[in-house]
């Protein structure tokens, strides 16, 4: 079978990753890497023995398949631009900034009969592989997910909610079977950018778990966490070191000895093992074979515009109360205050 030729759009951090796991990933002929910076480009053609391609024109006129890894605010228009010249895509999350810009794109592509898949990476961490398995021996009561990191001057571009906490609302919805979500609540901060810095939101999936995510860029410490609480365990998963631990209850009762009583709980804690492959190597291997196989997007369009049509709701949200929170206590009072007799008082 003739190799499937590729393209990445976009030499940054994530273009550079994909560009080193597809140049050794099987069946894929990687065509060349294109970057409006001619410096970082040629940077990564150099680093990778991955010929650099002028412009998106020529790349787009080369490949069968595009990996848009630019900012997410030119996917849109890239990600449009591949599919009506016939090329499939693979665009990094979020799918696009805004939610009509997803579902203009996602129509596009079924009507085109193009293959558009999303980059939801965390769908293919072997942690949450494993976390999904482990779901269907237990029910959900509580779903809480983590993302915090320093604040680092790359992907500014846009806040953390559409940045970090978009790939843990995708996850929520996948380990709920795309249930319906209600009583979404949400606030934030904006704390060293111009955009949201540290935002938590709750909400709740009807038929399934209460759920709540905290996502920042300015927690001097790395974390990555999800912790389930279901009606039988209570489940952590740690994505950064690979690790899960499902704590069960095997025995709680109480001790009466006259007087006292005393309660006593015995648990034990299962350590899982955790497969050590690349998310991104997965990710991209499942794409190419959807590719080749002619199989629908495992991260659809679809999915990506429902994690985006929340992440938006959060973003409103967070907005609506930090324009709340700033304006200054006597702004909104222009009628004089009336005060109140004492007799009120009585
Ligand atoms: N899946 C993940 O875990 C993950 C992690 C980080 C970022 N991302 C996503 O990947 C995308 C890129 O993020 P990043 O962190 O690599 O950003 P980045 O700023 O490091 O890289 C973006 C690159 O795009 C280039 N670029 C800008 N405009 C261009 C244009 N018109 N044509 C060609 N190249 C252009 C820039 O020069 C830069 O090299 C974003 O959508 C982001 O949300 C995904």
């Amino acid at each position: 079978m003739r190799h499937v030729q590729i393209g990445v759009l976009g030499a940054g951090m994530m273009g550079e990753r994909h560009t080193r796991v597809l140049r050794g990933l099987p069946g894929v002929h990687l065509v060349g890497v294109s970057d409006l910076d001619r410096v970082r480009g040629r940077i990564v053609s150099d680093r990778y023995h991955v010929p650099f391609v002028e412009s998106f024109e020529e790349l787009l006129g080369r490949v069968d398949a595009m990996v848009v890894a630019t900012p997410t605010p030119l996917h849109y228009e890239q990600v449009r631009r591949c599919l009506l010249a016939g090329v499939h895509v693979f665009v990094e999350k979020a799918i696009t900034q805004y939610v009509e810009q997803g579902e203009e794109l996602e129509d596009l592509a079924r009507r085109l009969g193009m293959l558009l898949q999303v980059g939801h990476i965390e769908r293919f961490n072997p942690v949450c592989i494993e976390l999904k398995k482990i779901l269907r021996e237990h029910t959900p009561v509580a779903l809480s997910f983590r993302r915090l990191s320093s604040f680092v001057s790359s992907n500014l571009a846009v806040d953390v909610v559409l940045d970090l906490m978009i790939h843990d609302v995708d996850l929520a919805f996948d380990f709920c079977h795309g249930l319906p979500i209600t009583g979404l609540h949400a606030v934030g901060r904006i704390v060293r950018s111009r955009e949201i810095d540290h935002a938590m939101a709750h909400l709740a999936f009807v038929g399934g778990p209460m759920s709540s995510f905290v996502a920042s860029r300015v927690t001097e410490h790395k974390v990555r966490a999800i912790e389930i609480t279901a009606t039988d365990a209570f489940i952590e998963a740690d994505l950064m070191h690979k690790e899960i631990r499902i704590h069960r209850n095997i025995s709680s009762q109480y001790q009466v000895s006259g007087d006292n009583v005393k309660y006593q709980q015995r648990s034990i804690i299962e350590q899982v093992q955790v497969p050590a492959t690349e998310p991104l190597y997965l990710q991209m291997l499942d794409f190419v074979q959807n590719l080749r196989e002619g199989r629908p997007p495992t991260v659809s369009a679809a999915d990506g515009v429902r994690a985006l049509r929340v992440v938006r709701e959060i973003i409103n949200q967070v907005m609506a109360n930090e324009r709340e929170r700033s304006r200054p206590p006597m702004a909104n009072v222009s009628a004089p205050v009336a005060f109140p007799t004492v007799s009120e008082h009585v």
